[in-house]
């Protein structure tokens, strides 16, 4: 299932460099992307370096949809979170984890047991939407994480909004890691991809709409549906700005 992401060309292009910067700079073997999606990340690191890493994808891929679910090939071992072979993926050099923080129901726990997949002195590189309030657009995107977050829970699933990079820092505190580089970073987003973001992003409100008699409940049908008129109507008149991101790299430690 395609893990929503709004400018998906310009992030992938960013991640790469980011990550092949890391694979330039230390000995890595091993990959593992944590969160992975559809494993475009992994696909793109095994068509830049063939044969070079063991790569493995870690995603909820039991929940998805039988015909949407991406296939292990090669070099590349996708493996479902909730399987028996999740506990068996064993150690690796590195762990990327990209987009999906905000999805971690349970983030200390996580981030404790990434470690525990991790190599000593394994890398881990963080990387996802920075929260930011400066501009109207920066608002409008907030006020649509925080009603992700609401919409979410009360269907009994787990979205948070978007975590400031000090939060995050904070979270990884809990674990036996030691951070060597963090950084708030503008994706840099022309006046084309910024259509591209609004439109997506409408797109993203008239699917949740679907998504409404899920809740059972009129209340929040009628609160939710409220909610979701006025963020097509911010979006419509302040645009959305999801270019702040973190990036962090942290070395485990024990
Ligand atoms: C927004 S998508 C990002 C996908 C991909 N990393 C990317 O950058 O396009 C977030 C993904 O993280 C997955 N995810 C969230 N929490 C997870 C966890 N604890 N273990 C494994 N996957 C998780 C979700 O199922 C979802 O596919």
């Amino acid at each position: 299932m395609k893990g929503y992401r709004l400018f998906i060309d310009i992030t992938d292009e960013f991640l790469d460099k980011k990550i092949d910067e890391i694979l330039s700079q230390n000995n890595i073997q091993s990959i593992c992307d944590y969160g992975c999606g559809e494993g475009g990340l992994l696909q793109r690191i095994e068509a830049r370096h063939p044969g070079r890493f063991k790569l493995c994808g870690i995603d909820y891929f039991s929940l998805w949809p039988e015909a949407m679910r991406p296939k292990s090939s090669g070099s590349i071992n996708l493996v479902d979170r909730n399987g028996d072979e999740f506990k068996k993926i064993g150690a690796f050099d590195l762990i990327v984890s990209t987009f999906a923080l905000h999805h971690y129901r349970l983030p200390v726990t996580e981030l404790q047991q990434i470690c525990e997949f991790l190599n000593p002195n394994g890398l881990l590189f963080i990387s996802d939407m920075h929260f930011e309030n400066k501009t109207d657009a920066e608002a409008t995107k907030n006020i649509d994480s925080f009603v992700d977050e609401a919409f979410a829970a009360c269907l009994g699933k787990f979205h948070r909004h978007h975590y400031t990079i000090e939060e995050v820092l904070d979270l990884l505190k809990a674990a036996p890691l030691s951070v060597i580089d963090s950084k708030i970073q503008r994706l840099p987003l022309d006046e084309v991809q910024w259509r591209k973001d609004g439109k997506n992003s409408l797109e993203y409100f008239t699917r949740k709409r679907d998504l409404l008699s899920k809740l059972n409940q009129p209340v929040l049908e009628q609160w939710f549906r409220n909610a979701f008129s006025q963020g097509v109507e911010m979006i419509d008149r302040f645009g959305v700005d999801y270019s702040a991101v973190f990036t962090i790299i942290a070395k485990k430690t024990e």
